[in-house]
This record gives C-alpha cells, sequence and structure tokens, in this order.
C-alpha cells in the first residue's frame, strides 16, 4: 500500500535543468505512465524516486515517508531499466532467483515463483542459458521478471518493451497491465509509446522539456488536452492544427475556420476574452466524409484531395484546404482519387480552441468531454 509524492522537485545537471517544479500524486495501487519525447526528463524523474539520483530542489515522499535522500536499498523498489543490467556469469533460472536468494528465502518458494515468473515472461524454455546465449529482446525479459519475482514497494519500469518485436510487445502490454492489477503495486512505467501508454495506464503525466504538461486519464488526454502540445503529442495520425479567428456575440462566440462558419457558447470558453486570432484542433477521426458522417456533424469544409493512403480498414485522406492540409480518416471502400473536390463534415463540440501564443485550451475542458459524450449519445 504505497502512494508516491513529488513536491516542486527539480534536477539539474551543471546549468541544464532537467526536470523543473515537478508536483505529483501517484495513488496506492495506481499505474502511472510517463510519456514524452527524448530527452524531456522522464527517466530522470524516475531514477529521483528509485534514490539513483539526488534532487537538486524538492522532496520525495513515499506514503509519508521522506525518502527524498534514502539509499535505493531502503525504498525496497523494483526497477526495470531501459539497459537491463544481468549477471553475466549466472543463467536464467539463477538471475531470477538471486535477489530472493540473497534475502534468504526458502528455496522451495523461490523454486516456485522461479517458474511462475518464467511462465509469465515465456523464459521457461531458456532457463538454464546465459545472458549471452540469449537475444536481446530476451534478456529484457529476464530483467522483467527479475523485478517481477519480488514483490516490492513500487515497481519502477523504464522502457521495458523496447526491444521486444511488434507482436510481443503487444503481449507483454496486457501481462504487464494484468499483473499490475492482480498484484496492485502501485507502478510507475516509463515510455515514448502513446499506445503503450494510452492502452496501459489508470493515468498518464504528458512531460515535455523537463516540465509536466498535463496528468490525466487516457481518455481525458485524448478529448480533452489542457494544451496544444499534449493534443498534438496524443493520438495518430496528429490533431490538425488550423489557423481561426473568434469573434464574440452575445452569449456566444463566433468560430471561423478555413471559412467554415459556427458559434459556440461562450460558456464553453475558459476566457470572457479569448484572443481574436488562435488555433483550432481538430482530430482525423472526428472529420469525416459526408456520406459517412454521423447526423450530429453539420460544420462542414470543402477542399480537394492531395493524399490517399489505405491500409485496408480505413483511408487517410490529406485535403487542400485554402492552402492548409487537412488530415482526415475516411473508410477504406471510399471512392475518391486525387484532385477530387470533396465536403468534409465534423461536430463544432469536437473542435479544440488553442492560444495561439500560450498553446493553452481556450475550452472548458470538463465541458468538451461532457457535450461530446452527450452527441454520441443522441
Ligand atoms: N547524468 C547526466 N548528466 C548530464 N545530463 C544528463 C544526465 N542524465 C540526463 N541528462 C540530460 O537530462 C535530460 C533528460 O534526460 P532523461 O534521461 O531523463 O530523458 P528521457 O525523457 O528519459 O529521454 P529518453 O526517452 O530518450 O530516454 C536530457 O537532456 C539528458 O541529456
Ligand atoms: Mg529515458
Amino acid at each position: 500500500m504505497t502512494t508516491i509524492r513529488f513536491e516542486k522537485v527539480s534536477k539539474s545537471f551543471g546549468d541544464y535543468n532537467a526536470v523543473q517544479d515537478l508536483n505529483l500524486e501517484i495513488k496506492d495501487g495506481e499505474f502511472m505512465v510517463f510519456v514524452g519525447p527524448s530527452g524531456c526528463g522522464k527517466t530522470t524523474t524516475l531514477r529521483m524516486l528509485a534514490g539513483l539520483e539526488t534532487p537538486t530542489y524538492g522532496r520525495i515522499y513515499l506514503d509519508n515517508d521522506d525518502v527524498t535522500l534514502a539509499a535505493p536499498g531502503k525504498r525496497d523498489v523494483a526497477m526495470v531499466f531501459q539497459s537491463y543490467a544481468l549477471y553475466p556469469h549466472m543463467t536464467v533460472r539463477k538471475n531470477l532467483a538471486f535477489g530472493p536468494e540473497v534475502r534468504g528465502e526458502p528455496k522451495a518458494a523461490i523454486a516456485k515463483r522461479v517458474e511462475q515468473v518464467s511462465e509469465l515472461v515465456g523464459l521457461q524454455s531458456l532457463l538454464h542459458r546465459r545472458p549471452s546465449e540469449l537475444s536481446g529482446g530476451q534478456r529484457q525479459r529476464v530483467a522483467l521478471g527479475r523485478a517481477m519475482i519480488r514483490e516490492p514497494r513500487i515497481f519502477l519500469l523504464d522502457e521495458p518493451l523496447s526491444n521486444l518485436d511488434a507482436a510481443l510487445r503487444t503481449h507483454m502490454r496486457t501481462e504487464i497491465s494484468e499483473l499490475q492489477r492482480k498484484l496492485g503495486v502501485t507502478t510507475v512505467y516509463v515510455t515514448h509509446d502513446q499506445v503503450e501508454a494510452m492502452t496501459m495506464g489508470h493515468r498518464i503525466a504528458v512531460f515535455s522539456h523537463g516540465r509536466i504538461l498535463q496528468v490525466d486519464t487516457p481518455a481525458r488526454l485524448y478529448g480533452a488536452p489542457a494544451n496544444k502540445s499534449v493534443a498534438t503529442f496524443i493520438g495518430s495520425p496528429k490533431m490538425n492544427i488550423l489557423p481561426a479567428r473568434l469573434a464574440p456575440g452575445a452569449g456566444h462566440v463566433t468560430v471561423n475556420c478555413l471559412g467554415t462558419v459556427f458559434t459556440l457558447p461562450s460558456l464553453s470558453l475558459t476566457s470572457a476574452l479569448p484572443p481574436e486570432m488562435i488555433e483550432l484542433g481538430i482530430r482525423p477521426d472526428d472529420i469525416h466524409w459526408t456520406k459517412d458522417a454521423p447526423s450530429r456533424c453539420t460544420e462542414k469544409m470543402s477542399g480537394t484531395v492531395i493524399s490517399l493512403e489505405t491500409t485496408g480498414s480505413e483511408t487517410f485522406v490529406i485535403v487542400d484546404i485554402q492552402g492548409v492540409e487537412v488530415n482526415s480518416r475516411f473508410p477504406s471502400f471510399v471512392q475518391i482519387k486525387i484532385g477530387d473536390q470533396v465536403d468534409l463534415l465534423f461536430d463544432r463540440s469536437d473542435v479544440h480552441l488553442f492560444d495561439a501564443t500560450s498553446g493553452d485550451s481556450l475550452r472548458d475542458v470538463s465541458s468538451i468531454v461532457e457535450m461530446s459524450a452527450l452527441s454520441h449519445v443522441k
């Protein structure tokens, strides 16, 4: 039963600020994912939690214990690193059993646990091999198994699936989530893969340049991103960001985006005085081909098809609208070709509005989720 709390934590290497003013609470039993581009401070934050780096400023708590300066061995943390450090002279079985043996656990219990864990990570047939006789992915599974074999206070996993092939990665993703749910151990999982983040995390902290941009559930990060960076990082293909203009009215605001004009209630904005020039965000999934659009999609944009990519189950279409490229997702059987004029339909409650300077969302995010939930029910 462990909660984790970062209070105003910063870490500098010389004059480089790798992590800045980090405040975060992770609940007991929660699966928290840190996601963000390379170099944004995910590993550094995890290493501070494990006791492998000391914060330059701030405090870290496990439950109410201040562990900011506690040695790694005193924290009861199991960590799987990006680079797995196995004992080269020991077999896989010995690598797995080593920790429990050092702790003096009963031999029969260790043997049983080694069997269980090696089955879980698919290593049963490799227990007699040494690390030098394994592939990179197999070594990573040994590292994962070694962390799983004990029941630590918290699990810290840093890109544990990065060396695995796509099929094993998907399999392990489910296995790790399932295992975490069964064990109920508070877990922090680092990845730069947003699919991994979205499918595994109870909540996700999106990092950028040493700061957390938003901490939220996968559904809210997708449906109600707090700013443009989160909006464009989560979701593939990326959210379209289009130039738009706002004009205030009585109780509403008029949005003009690439010639499409519609109104939104002022109440759905975070500011009574929003800027005139803004950016409108709309996900490719929320832009529909006329023949396939749900009835709630009443706003229309028209343009010329400049690119088509069919994957079999769907077709990604890029349409040029007044010189701006708009990405959308059409059904796979769509009968269009490059150069065609097409109408794209969307629901105004699916649009996101961003301050063009700060990137902050101008829409009251709670209302966006409610509105889209309601409009889908209609
Ligand atoms: N020991 C160190 N000395 C100097 N700079 C460091 C050190 N460790 C990390 N950094 C820098 O701090 C920043 C954050 O690094 P970190 O390893 O936390 O990134 P990350 O988000 O885990 O990235 P990746 O996805 O590539 O693993 C990087 O710019 C990195 O170069
Ligand atoms: Mg890293």
